[in-house]
């Protein structure tokens, strides 16, 4: 049975409890999707307040630690994230790789990390501007996803990659679908590269710039199996909107 597409709002240094309301009306119009997964990542410090307050949703963390504890000023951990009630955790976002200097293997690190806490994960990849005009985009993520997967028995269930060009994230520019068909069937590859046959079974988002208007295109695009949301997350009436592109609703 194919799974059920999965769209992702990544809120990014977003939200307050001010914002729970939208999370709730969201909350509300998922559930009329049944056929749609659902989840929000908002800021560490929304986490558990955004639990208590939905119930369809899956809530996130767009980080986390390597380590279970220690001294470590400032950071989380995966154990922390998954004891403030989420279920999954969002690793590797370009905007970590480029601000935090974040490296594949530290991506990897983190992955293992939130797997062994028992989180499902969210691992992201993508190339720049500069290496789709030198025509290295397939090259440079396909090594980029290499690099960032867990290895392990039994992970395959838990895991979901994100393709997010960087030059399409907060852009407004949308990469096209036949540039996301080509780089999704790369990644396919690999995941069976590494994990035999259940590398089928990986979804595979796309991220950049995703709204109301170009969702239903990309999320028709062979080897799509959702969206990660930055921008278009933050309100009810945008997300629902990409939500309902990716299955009816129920009433
Ligand atoms: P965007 O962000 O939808 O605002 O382009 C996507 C992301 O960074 O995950």
């Amino acid at each position: 049975m194919p799974q059920r597409p999965y769209i992702v709002g990544n809120w990014k240094m977003n939200g307050t409890r001010a914002q729970l309301p939208e999370a709730r009306a969201i909350d509300r119009g998922a559930a009329r999707h049944p056929g749609v997964r659902v989840g929000i990542a908002p800021p560490f410090t929304l986490i558990s307040a955004m639990v208590e307050a939905v119930q369809e949703l899956t809530v996130g963390g767009q980080d986390c630690h390597t380590q279970t504890a220690g001294a470590f000023t400032g950071d989380v951990s995966a154990a922390m994230v998954k004891d403030a009630g989420a279920g999954f955790v969002i690793v590797g976002h370009s905007e970590r790789r480029a601000m935090h200097a974040e490296s594949d293997a530290a991506v990897r690190a983190k992955a293992e990390a939130a797997l062994d806490a028992g989180l499902e994960v969210i691992i992201c990849v993508g190339e720049s501007e500069a290496q789709r005009d030198a025509g290295d985009a397939e090259m440079v993520v396909g090594a980029q996803l290499e690099a960032s997967l867990p290895r392990g028995d039994g992970l395959v269930p838990r895991l979901t990659v994100a393709y997010e060009p960087v030059w399409a994230i907060g852009t407004g520019r949308v990469a096209a679908p036949s540039e996301v068909a080509a780089m999704h069937a790369v990644l396919r590859a690999k995941l069976i590269a590494i994990y035999g046959d259940e590398g089928a079974n990986v979804r595979i988002l796309y991220g950049g710039s995703v709204n109301a208007s170009n969702a239903a295109e990309l999320l028709a695009t062979p080897e799509v199996g959702g969206a990660l949301v930055g921008g278009a997350s933050l309100t009810a009436e945008s997300f629902l909107a990409i939500v309902a592109a990716a299955g009816p609703a129920a009433d």
